[in-house]
Order: structure tokens, then sequence, then C-alpha cells
């Protein structure tokens, strides 16, 4: 009992501090305290109840917003079954990180054992179905007047659900493309050989994807910033904020004055520096985000 009382008394003595720090630091307005308060209560409601309560405000905001950009990461997927980059790795590849994988050096020295790793995300992809962070996105872009989405996803589940304008950062693994010429191959004849040859040089074929060390795709990029830096909003969902040039986006859109909200059960390198962090599953917060917006312009 005594433990219970002493908890609730510091967690009540905490909002308490936090709430003279907002009061003492409104006359400045500066926001950091507001933000800090939004996420306490978030944690405590979340282990008590998994929905997630859209703060208000946000809701008010996103009501006159027109440009909304959005940038995806592993964790959007992850409720699909598709295992994000940083978890601990399953199953065959339990001995090798990324790393050691998606780079052109890996491929250089065993071609064989990165063709079969990416076969086999590509058939647990394949397996997959998306999930309700992805039709939330879908539903998201019919709701403001410019939508754009980017993704260092490769798995295709945005385009599955019915997102229609998808900017793939870091490629896409349903594509294979040649590693002599670099073009696109999507048919090839099966002569047991791991990788496959590509039909037009006899080169390797390798995934459509951009791995480590290699540069980005760019048409892509330079649309990703724009997108970034032309927002009302931009939301970072599901990606540990580490991996440049995309992780740099969210501060590109913070810095031209675009509200950020990030949505991740875990901190990010990003966090102290989101207008709003929504601590939760995406399959969970984004749906609750669209019925929020859906309601507020109901009235
Ligand atoms: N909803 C939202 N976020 C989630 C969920 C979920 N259900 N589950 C996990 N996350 C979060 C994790 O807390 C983590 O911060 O998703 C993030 C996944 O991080 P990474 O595995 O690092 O994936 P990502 O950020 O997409 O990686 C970026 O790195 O390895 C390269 O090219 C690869 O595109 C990838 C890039």
């Amino acid at each position: 009992m005594a433990q219970c009382q002493a908890r609730k008394h510091d967690a009540k003595a905490e909002l308490n501090r936090r709430s003279q720090v907002c009061e003492t630091l409104a006359g400045t307005g500066v926001r950091v305290a507001k933000m800090e308060i939004i996420v306490v209560v978030g944690f405590l409601k979340k282990r008590n109840n998994p929905a997630m309560t859209i703060p208000a405000e946000l809701v008010q905001r996103l009501a006159t917003a027109k440009s909304v950009t959005v940038l995806t990461g592993a964790g959007v997927s992850a409720e699909s079954g598709v295992p994000t980059f940083r978890d601990a790795q399953t199953g065959l590849w339990e001995k090798y990180s990324p790393e050691e994988l998606a780079t052109p050096r890996a491929f250089r020295r065993n071609p064989r054992l990165v063709w079969e790793w990416y076969d086999w995300r590509r058939k647990l992809v394949a397996g997959a179905k998306p999930n309700p962070a992805h039709f939330a996105l879908v539903e998201m872009e019919g709701l403001f007047l410019r939508f754009h989405l980017i993704t260092q996803n490769v798995d295709g589940l945005h385009q599955r659900a019915g997102s229609r304008h998808v900017i793939e950062l870091h490629g896409n693994i349903t594509r294979t493309k040649c590693s002599e010429e670099g073009t696109i191959v999507s048919s090839w004849k099966d002569t047991g050989d791991v990788p496959p040859k590509c039909p037009a040089c006899g080169g390797l074929l390798r995934p459509d994807v951009v791995w480590f060390e290699e540069p980005m795709p760019e048409e892509e990029m330079q649309e990703a910033m724009t997108a970034s830096t032309h927002c009302d909003f931009f939301f970072s969902i599901g990606t540990s904020t580490v991996v440049y040039p995309a992780a740099a986006l969210p501060s590109e859109a913070w810095r031209s004055g675009a509200t950020v909200v990030e949505i991740n059960p875990q901190p990010t390198p990003l966090t102290p520096q989101a207008h709003f962090a929504l601590a939760g599953a995406a399959g969970v917060v984004l749906p609750e985000l669209v019925r929020a917006i859906r309601a507020s312009r109901r009235f």
C-alpha cells in the first residue's frame, strides 16, 4: 500500500512541478514544457489502456493544415509481421547484422548470401498484409490539400494498401535490377544460378534497393526534401531516425516552420525536438488520429 501511494504522490508531485514549469515558461512562450507534459500523460495512459488519446491541440491545429508530409520507417510494417531493421534478428539470420548484408562490398564478397537474404525477406513481405497504420495513411491522403508520403521501407506495403504517390527513398525489394547496368529486370531464365544472371549482359541480378554506402536516388531525395521543407505538418512514423540522409528530413521540416509530430513507442533522437511525440504503435495511433480529424471536421 505504502509504495503505491508514494508512487501516486511522486507522479502527482512531478506533474505539479511540470505545470509550474509550464506556467513559468508560459510567459516566455517556450514550448518545451508543454510537449513534455503531453508525453507523461500519454505514457501513464498507455500503461493502463493501449488506446492513445490524441492531444486536442494537435487535432485543432491539423484542422487548418493544408499541406502534410509523412516519413515512415520499418516500425509502420512491424504490425504486418515484417521485422524492423534494429529489432533483434529472428530465425536464419540471427548471426548477421543488416549492415553486413546490405552493402555493395557484402554483395561482391558473397553474392549468393546477399541474394538469399533478400529472397527470404521478399517471401516474408509477399506473405504480409498492410495493417491499420497503412490504411490510415491512405485515408489521411484524402484529408489534406497536399499530402506527401516518403518511405524508407522497401516492402511496397503502402502501395498495396492504396497509397497513390509514395516517394521510395530506399528502393523496393519487389523489384530486381542488373548490378552492372542498373536496369530493372522483370524476368529472367531460371538456370539455377544464385544470384540469377541479367538476360541482357550476363551481370549478376540484385534487389532494387539502396544499400549502405550507395548514393540515394536523386529525384526521390529532391522530391522528399521539397515536400519536407514546404509543409504545415511533418509526421515521422516508425523510424529510429538514425539513418541519414532520411533522418535529416524531420529537422529540415522543423527548421522550415512545420509542426513536427513523432509516432513511435520508443523515444528516438527526434523525440526532444518534436512538437508532439505520441508514444504508441502506429497501427493504434494513426486510426485514432484519422478518427479525431474526421470528428473535428464534422462540427
Ligand atoms: N509503430 C511505430 N513504430 C514502431 C513500431 C510500431 N508498431 N514498432 C517498432 N517501432 C519503431 C521502433 O521503436 C524503432 O524506432 O520503429 C523504429 C524502427 O527503426 P529501424 O529498425 O531502425 O528502422 P528504420 O528507422 O526504418 O531504419 C532506417 O535503416 O537499415 C536501414 O535502409 C534501412 O530503411 C532502413 C533504414
